[in-house]
């Protein structure tokens, strides 16, 4: 167990709520139109409206308050004047930092209608994200998390990307441990009480290889197959877990 973690609840809680609330926003305001830079907009303007910051703006040099990562963009897109249209999926993935904690969560938004494909591989991310949150306690290994989205998302026929992960998380952006999204059970590191970290799977309806396009930050499929992906932070209890970043609607 990890000592005296309750102020690190205390404090993820408050970011990830913040978070949560971003996306909300994004949710009420995403359709066919819009640009992704008016969600980037509306997400600075939530979070200091809230007394957070956006984690990911100037981090590492990221440009941006948000990531929009939309059809084959698999991570880490970069908002601009790209207009979003009718079938098309994007992920916004909203990093809140509240008096030095973090929260961070994306959800994937479908515009207008979508193909049935589309809609099958956004629920079936959804779906392996909380499969795997749902079975955290302490003294899982972080295999038992990967193993169980994999086998969810492979009996599909979808795949899991490997070359991004989730992430241990609290006063640090991201620290240990790498959550794999991927593997097997009895494998990795062993979960603690008291442990926060992100579950965020990519997805993709063809191969898992991936590439960064030559802004330095933007991931794709090599297929330019779509991708979908959808993030909790996590704090692990004695015989459950408490999601941080769950919307109040
Ligand atoms: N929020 C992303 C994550 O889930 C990280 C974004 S870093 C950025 O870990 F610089 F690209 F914004
Ligand atoms: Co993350
Ligand atoms: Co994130």
């Amino acid at each position: 167990m990890i000592k005296n973690y309750k102020e690190a609840f205390e404090k993820t809680r408050s970011a990830g709520l913040i978070a949560a609330g971003a996306l909300d926003e994004v949710a009420k305001i995403v359709r066919p139109g819009i640009s992704t830079e008016e969600i980037d907009r509306l997400c600075y303007e939530y979070l200091n409206d809230h007394g957070a910051y956006s984690a990911p703006l100037f981090y590492r040099g990221f440009p941006k308050s948000c990531c929009t990562s939309a059809n084959h963009v698999v991570c880490h897109g970069i908002p601009s004047n790209k207009i979003l249209k009718g079938g098309d999926i994007v992920n916004v993935d909203v990093t809140a930092l509240k008096e030095g904690w973090h929260g961070d969560t994306s959800r994937t938004f479908e515009i207008g209608e979508v193909s049935i494909k589309a809609k099958k591989l956004v629920q079936t991310t959804y779906e392996a994200m909380m499969k795997a949150i749902k079975i955290i306690k302490e003294d899982i290994r972080i295999g038992d998390i990967g193993e169980t989205i994999q086998t969810h998302v492979e009996a599909q026929g979808f795949s899991v990307v490997q070359d991004f992960c989730g992430h241990g998380i609290g006063q640090q952006f991201h620290k240990d441990p790498n959550v794999l999204h991927y593997g097997k059970k009895g494998t990795g590191e062993i979960i603690k009480e008291g442990m926060i970290f992100t579950i965020e799977p990519m997805i993709n309806l063809g191969k898992f290889e991936t590439k960064i396009l030559n802004d330095g930050w933007t991931a794709v499929t090599k297929d330019k197959s779509l991708s979908a992906q959808f993030e909790h932070t996590i704090g692990v209890t004695k015989d459950s877990y408490e999601i941080f970043t769950l919307s109040k609607n």
